[in-house]
């Protein structure tokens, strides 16, 4: 029997670069966005021969950058070889990621004739003003129509993106961002604390002192509002970041919490496939000649991994779950009693009401334990 993989395919391109963004994605002409899609369904091709024979697909990805700001028909093409080079399951789910305003009626129906039945929007925020200070070029009409569209092609499962912490954006903001996504019966929300990353320009305006960050209180007032907001409305917190009706939680997201196999294709995407991971080069032009010329996935590095990496990722990811880590399958997966031999460390956590251990043999982090992951995580790996 096959076993279960998914898929995330990287586009890294977008029309325009958010003053926050660090992804792999740059504003491009259609020349670079043509050979890229050429160099990606080779890779695709190169890989399905290598991975097809063991292994069945049930979730795709198609993320970015902005998969939607690539011309009509490049989705399709990109599908197809995957369809041709590896097996995918009947009910996969196969989420795109899309802008406001990068997508088309006609992109929409091409993504789902191409089967695509998950969406995935970055909103941010609903305020106009932050949002220019984002340096997004979409409004929340924007947003609104491009959810009425997907709608009228049948799809319900559709996540929109938050952010919380940016400069300028207001309790107020948050919660009328929620009630606006509330009031649009989308049944899954992710919602990210910012972080200022190296070499943007949100760094040089907050370094400059042309913006201000909130305070951490702000922050922690914002994410707890956003907890009980959506959870008063029906929405159970699976993840750190990550909110769902019942029934809508990612399946491609709870892969790389549960550590099963992945493979990425596209520029600067990772894999963990049977114990070995491997990232491909971040650079586009690099991908696309390493794979034009030399025929083969441009690795960039590989790494098989140690028993010793694969317990610490193992607390980390499960503890970022609402299941939390099964002591049971912690036992069997490692031969490590973790309550024993974490016994002080736990008694501490548990005093302090940053974690609880269920009546199923679970440790699982309380809300306020969230606002210090990083410390519960330290602490027990
Ligand atoms: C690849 S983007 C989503 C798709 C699309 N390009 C868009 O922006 O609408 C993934 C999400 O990551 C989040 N994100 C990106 N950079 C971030 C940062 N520095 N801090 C927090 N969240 C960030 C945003 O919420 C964004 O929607
Ligand atoms: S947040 Fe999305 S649209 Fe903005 S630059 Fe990053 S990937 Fe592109």
């Amino acid at each position: 029997m096959k076993k279960p993989l998914s898929l995330y395919i990287h586009l890294p391109f977008c029309n325009s670069k958010c003053n926050y963004c660090s992804f792999v994605s740059e504003v491009r002409d259609e020349k670079c966005k043509q050979r890229y899609v050429k160099a990606l369904v080779r890779e695709i091709q190169i890989q399905g021969a290598k991975y097809n024979k063991h292994f069945e697909i049930r979730t795709v990805f198609i993320g970015g950058g902005t998969p939607s700001s690539l011309p009509l028909g490049g989705i399709r093409e990109i599908m197809s070889a995957v369809y041709k080079n590896f097996s995918v399951k009947a009910d996969s789910e196969i989420t795109i990621e899309l802008n406001p305003n990068s997508a088309s009626a006609e992109k929409i129906h091409e993504y789902v004739l191409a089967g695509v039945n998950r969406f995935s929007i970055g909103l941010q925020c609903t305020n106009g003003k932050v949002l220019s200070k984002m340096g997004r070029t979409h409004t929340s009409a924007d947003f609104d129509k491009t959810i009425e569209t997907i709608r009228e092609y049948g799809i319900s499962n559709i996540n929109a993106d938050v952010m919380l912490g940016f400069p300028g954006q207001t309790l107020a903001d948050v919660k009328a961002t929620l009630e606006h996504l509330i009031a649009l019966k989308l049944p899954h929300i992710s919602s990210y604390m910012l972080s200022v990353e190296e070499g943007t320009k949100l760094e040089t305006m907050i370094d400059k002192g042309v913006l201000y960050l909130p305070t951490e209180k702000q922050v922690v007032n914002m994410y707890n509002t956003t907890v009980s907001v959506l959870e008063k409305n029906g929405y159970e917190r699976y993840e750190l970041s990550n909110f769902a009706r019942p029934g809508f939680a990612s399946k491609h997201n709870n892969v790389y919490w549960n550590r099963t196999d992945y493979l990425g294709v596209g520029v600067s995407s990772h894999s963990y496939v049977a114990g070995v991971r491997f990232a491909n080069t971040s650079k586009i032009d690099d991908y696309i000649k390493i794979v034009e010329t030399q025929d083969k996935p441009p690795v960039s590095h590989a790494k098989k991994i140690t028993v010793s990496e694969k317990r610490e990722e193992a607390i980390m990811l499960s503890l970022r779950t609402m299941n939390g880590l099964s002591v049971d399958e912690f036992q069997k997966e490692f031969g490590e009693n973790i309550l024993s031999t974490k016994n002080d460390a736990l008694k501490k956590l548990i005093k302090l009401g940053l974690v609880i251990i269920d009546k199923n043999n679970n440790i699982k982090v309380t809300d306020k334990g969230y606002l210090v992951l990083n410390r519960i995580i330290l602490e027990l790996a």
